[in-house]
C-alpha cells in the first residue's frame, strides 16, 4: 500500500516553487524554450497520480528507476516546468480579510508555440494552484463525477482543438487550469507545428496549427483554428501562479510527440521582489532527494 503523506506532497510542491529555471528575461515577458525532452532537460518533472520524476531518472540513468520509470512513462500524465509561472494577481483594492479570497485583478497573457510530431493527441496545460490530486485510482480525469467539458471545440484540415478550464479534480477545486488539446486529423505529412495565444485583455484564445514540424520559423496560418474566449482566472482563490506543461494518455506520448516547445508569458512581477529570484540558476541537491523518496515510496506498492 503506497502512501504519500500530505506533509511530503507539500514539501514536494515547495521543492518545485524553489527549483531551477532556464527562463532568460526579455523586457517585460520571460521566455522558456525547451527543443526537446530528454535526460538533459533540467527544467521538466513528470508528473502521474503516484510520482513526480525528474527526467534524467525516467531516461533510466539509474539502473534502478528503471521499472518506476517505464510505469510512469506508461502512466497518464504531465511534463511540468518546474519553475511555477505568475498568471494572475490580486486586484490592488482586494483587502483579503479574514475567509474573503483574493479578486484576480490581471491576468498574464502569454504566447506557446510547439511541434506535435506524431498523430497522438497531447493537451498544452497551465495548471493553477495544485496538482491534480494524488493516488486517485480514477486517474487525474474523473475523480468526482465531474467529467472535463471543453468549453470550446473546432476541426480544421489539420487538427482537432479542444480548450477550457479544467474542472475535474472534485468539488474543492472547481476550476484548477486551462486544458488546450491538439488532436492532429488527416494524411497530410506527419507533423504539426501549433501557436497556442493567450490575449490577457481580451480573454481570447487562439489556436492556429499548421503542416510540419519546422517549428515558430513556419508560416503561421492567419485564420486559427480556434477562436475562444476562456477566462483563465475565473474562480481562483488562492495561488497566483501555475505549473505549466503538456497532458498525455501516456508520458510517454508527450517526450516523443512534443519538440521544439517555446513559451512567452508577461511578466506580472512589477509589484514584488520575488521575481528574479524565481530565476536562479541551479538545482538544490534536496529537490533530487525528494524526487527520490518518492520513487522508492512508489517502487515499495
Ligand atoms: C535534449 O534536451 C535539451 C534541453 O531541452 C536540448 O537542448 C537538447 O537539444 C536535447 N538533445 C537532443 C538530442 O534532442
Ligand atoms: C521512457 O520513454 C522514453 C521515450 O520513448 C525512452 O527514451 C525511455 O527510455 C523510456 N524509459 C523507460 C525506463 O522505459
Ligand atoms: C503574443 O503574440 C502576439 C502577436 O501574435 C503579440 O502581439 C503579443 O505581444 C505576444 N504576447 C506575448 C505575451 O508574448
Ligand atoms: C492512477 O491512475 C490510474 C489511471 O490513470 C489508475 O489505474 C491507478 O489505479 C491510479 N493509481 C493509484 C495509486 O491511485
Ligand atoms: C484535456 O482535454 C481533453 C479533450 O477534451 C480530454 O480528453 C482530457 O481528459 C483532458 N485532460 C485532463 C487532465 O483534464
Ligand atoms: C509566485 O511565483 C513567484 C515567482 O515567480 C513567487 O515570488 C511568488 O511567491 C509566488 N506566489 C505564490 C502565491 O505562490
Amino acid at each position: 500500500m503506497l502512501m504519500l503523506t500530505a506533509t511530503m506532497q507539500m514539501l514536494v510542491l515547495l521543492a518545485l516553487c524553489l527549483a531551477a529555471t532556464s527562463a532568460a528575461a526579455a523586457g517585460d515577458v520571460d521566455t522558456y524554450s525547451i527543443p526537446a525532452f530528454n535526460a538533459t532537460t533540467g527544467t521538466i518533472v513528470a508528473v502521474t497520480n503516484t510520482s513526480i520524476t525528474d527526467l534524467d531518472l525516467l531516461f533510466g540513468s539509474l539502473s534502478q528507476s528503471d521499472q518506476q520509470s517505464s510505469r510512469v512513462n506508461n502512466s497518464e500524465g504531465f511534463l511540468l516546468l518546474y519553475r511555477k509561472i505568475n498568471v494572475w494577481r490580486a486586484a490592488a483594492a482586494d483587502g483579503g480579510g479574514a475567509g474573503s479570497l483574493p479578486v484576480p485583478g490581471r491576468e498574464a497573457s502569454f504566447n506557446t508555440s510547439f511541434s506535435l510530431t506524431g498523430s497522438t493527441a497531447v493537451a498544452f496545460f497551465v495548471l493553477q494552484d495544485m496538482y491534480p490530486p494524488f493516488l486517485n485510482p480514477l486517474g487525474f480525469r474523473s475523480p468526482a463525477k465531474v467529467t472535463f467539458a471543453p468549453d470550446a471545440a473546432a476541426s480544421g484540415d489539420l487538427a482537432a482543438v479542444e480548450a477550457g478550464t479544467v474542472q475535474a479534480y472534485g468539488p474543492y477545486e472547481p476550476s484548477v487550469g486551462l486544458n488546450v488539446t491538439v488532436a492532429p486529423t488527416g494524411t497530410v505529412p506527419p507533423g504539426r507545428t501549433v501557436w497556442i495565444e493567450y490575449d490577457a485583455a481580451a480573454h481570447r484564445l487562439a489556436v492556429h496549427v499548421t503542416a510540419g514540424t519546422a517549428g515558430p520559423s513556419s508560416f503561421r496560418p492567419r485564420k486559427p483554428v480556434l477562436d475562444a474566449t476562456v477566462r483563465l482566472a475565473a474562480g481562483r482563490r488562492t495561488t497566483q501562479n501555475a505549473s505549466v506543461g503538456f497532458f498525455g494518455g501516456t508520458v510517454r506520448d508527450v517526450i516523443v510527440g512534443v519538440r521544439g516547445w517555446s513559451l512567452t508569458v508577461e511578466r506580472l512581477d512589477d509589484q514584488v521582489s520575488g521575481g528574479a529570484e524565481g530565476r536562479k540558476k541551479g538545482t538544490p541537491s534536496w529537490v533530487a532527494m525528494l524526487l527520490a523518496v518518492l520513487g522508492s515510496a512508489a517502487i515499495m506498492r
